[in-house]
């Protein structure tokens, strides 16, 4: 016997309950009857002999008939009944009975037919069915009816069910054989005890367990006469969904794996940036549409960044764009605050802060811009965008770059076609294969950086290939997330 000081709370609670008790003839049922009572706990804890020897178990493996399925899809019609009761009421002929019972007519002769127990003659011009053996009617009569509460009760009990007292339907042993040899009926074990209870067992003394030591408890000082549940410092607590990246997180770093291992490094830049950095150092004119406020936006406050210290880079900037695009440059449209509209602004600063040295640079970084809010654009999005300098890099060497980017997530097929931008030449929008759409999607831009925004630079003895990728897009091809407001915002609803 266990030390009863170790039990716990539910343990005592069952003690509690079984001291009331002396014998227990189904422990199934009377866990059945209290439903407090979950068998398997009563059953484990009384096999582990915690109780040895105030009580004992003795196993009773009873068994119950059960349908199976194929007796249930009988609809509890035995075949060949509906037609033994017609017969034995001397209804013989085959024409109206087949009226009545339609297509179970055949089923049902076919059946009874089986068995030799009828035969089919003709009687002047009639059909009509002799009965061959109708003791073979007789006990299917019998079968059926038995069937028939069977199949009303669902499950049947023991075939020495004492509740059974009808006789009628009583199911002998050699009925349930039968309908077991037919394939109707199984029989179902399940294991039960019978538990005996001495009566030494109420000599035990159980005290429930406190568990919560209330305020009560400690001004009453009853606190030092009652049992109180130790600590368990071993027990499970139950888990807990921390919080996770969000997609577009999880997203971003797998992008971000991927050109880790395609060895590039990564920059960074700034989300309020100078006019300068976005367009100037980039090429485009200080009067291109896309500078204006329908697209871009501008910043109240600061209204003005400092422009770039460096002296020469300015000088420059003025100067190249002077010649290709007359007109006068000024400071004053370069050094407006904006929101950035794209992450070129970094690679800009990259080129310039490396002097002409090669490297391979990719961001992965919030812009900006003043767009219609949509079900696919949002106002801020994220671009993918990537720098190579070196020497000898072509258009082939850009391809070969953003397919094996874009085969590392699955897009086997892309398509290049080729576009302006102010600052590269050539230029060429990507666009992916995505079978479940049969469609090429744009997913972004690239192209070789000119001499005219490389020299200001001082990156002219290079050649540089670069591009600015969606990452939105391609976070709603992979994750199968149908709108932008599923990516972002504190609403996952498609989830
Ligand atoms: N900045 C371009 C855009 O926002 C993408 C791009 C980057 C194109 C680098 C060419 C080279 O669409």
């Amino acid at each position: 016997m266990q030390d009863p000081s170790l039990l716990t709370g539910k343990q005592r609670q069952l003690v509690q309950f079984l001291q009331t008790q002396s014998q227990i003839s189904s422990l199934q049922e009377f866990c059945q009857q209290h439903p407090e009572l979950d068998f398997n706990f009563v059953k484990g804890f009384l096999l582990s002999g915690a109780l040895d020897p105030h009580v004992e178990l003795q196993e009773r493996t009873q068994g119950q008939w059960v349908l199976t399925s194929k007796g249930q899809h009988l609809n509890g019609q035995i075949p060949g009944a509906i037609l033994a009761e017609k017969l034995m009421q001397g209804l013989v002929q085959v024409e109206p009975l087949q009226a009545e019972l339609g297509s179970d007519f055949s089923l049902n002769y076919g059946a009874l037919r089986k068995e030799n127990a009828v035969d089919m003659v003709m009687q002047d011009d009639t059909r009509i069915i002799t009965i061959l053996d109708p003791t073979i009617l007789q006990t299917l009569q019998q079968r059926q009816r038995q069937f028939s509460k069977i199949f009303s009760d669902a499950i049947a009990t023991d075939p020495t069910d004492p509740t059974d007292t009808t006789g009628a339907t009583a199911t002998t042993n050699a009925d349930w054989q039968w309908f077991e040899e037919q394939g109707w009926v199984e029989r179902q074990s399940g294991q039960d005890y019978q538990v005996a209870i001495a009566p030494t067992l109420q000599t035990l003394s159980v005290p429930p367990l406190v568990t919560t030591l209330t305020s009560d408890l400690l001004i009453s000082g009853k606190w030092q006469e009652v049992e109180l549940k130790p600590y368990n410092i071993q027990d499970h607590v139950p888990d807990v969904a921390y919080g996770r990246p969000t997609i577009l997180s999880q997203c971003i770093q797998r992008l971000r794996e991927i050109f880790l291992g395609m060895g590039f490094n990564e920059m960074s830049g700034y989300l309020v940036e100078s006019a300068f950095w976005n367009f100037d150092a980039l090429f485009t004119p200080q009067d291109h549409p896309a500078r204006e406020v329908q697209d871009t936006f501008y910043l109240a406050n600061p209204r003005t960044v400092p422009l770039p210290s460096d002296l020469n880079l300015r000088e420059q900037v003025k100067q190249v764009h002077e010649q290709n695009y007359g007109g006068t440059w000024t400071e004053a449209e370069a050094s407006k605050a904006i929101l950035r509209a794209h992450t070129t602004t970094s690679t800009a600063r990259k080129l310039h802060q490396l002097q002409g040295q090669s490297g391979k640079y990719f961001s992965i970084d919030k812009v900006f811009r003043n767009e219609t809010v949509d079900r696919t654009h949002l106002a801020e999005f994220h671009q993918i965008e990537g720098v190579v300098i070196g020497e000898l890099l072509s258009v082939r060497t850009l391809m070969g770059y953003l397919n094996y980017f874009y085969q590392q997530l699955g897009f086997q097929k892309l398509k290049f076609k080729p576009t302006y931008n102010p600052y590269t030449e050539p230029s060429l929008e990507i666009y992916a294969y995505h079978p479940p759409s049969h469609k090429y999607l744009e997913v972004g831009n690239s192209g070789l950086f000119r001499p005219e925004m490389l020299a200001p630079l001082n990156c002219d003895r290079k050649s540089t290939i670069a591009w600015g990728l969606g990452l939105e897009r391609i976070a709603m091809i992979l994750y199968d997330v149908e709108e932008l407001s599923d990516l972002v915002g504190s609403e996952i609803k498609f989830l």
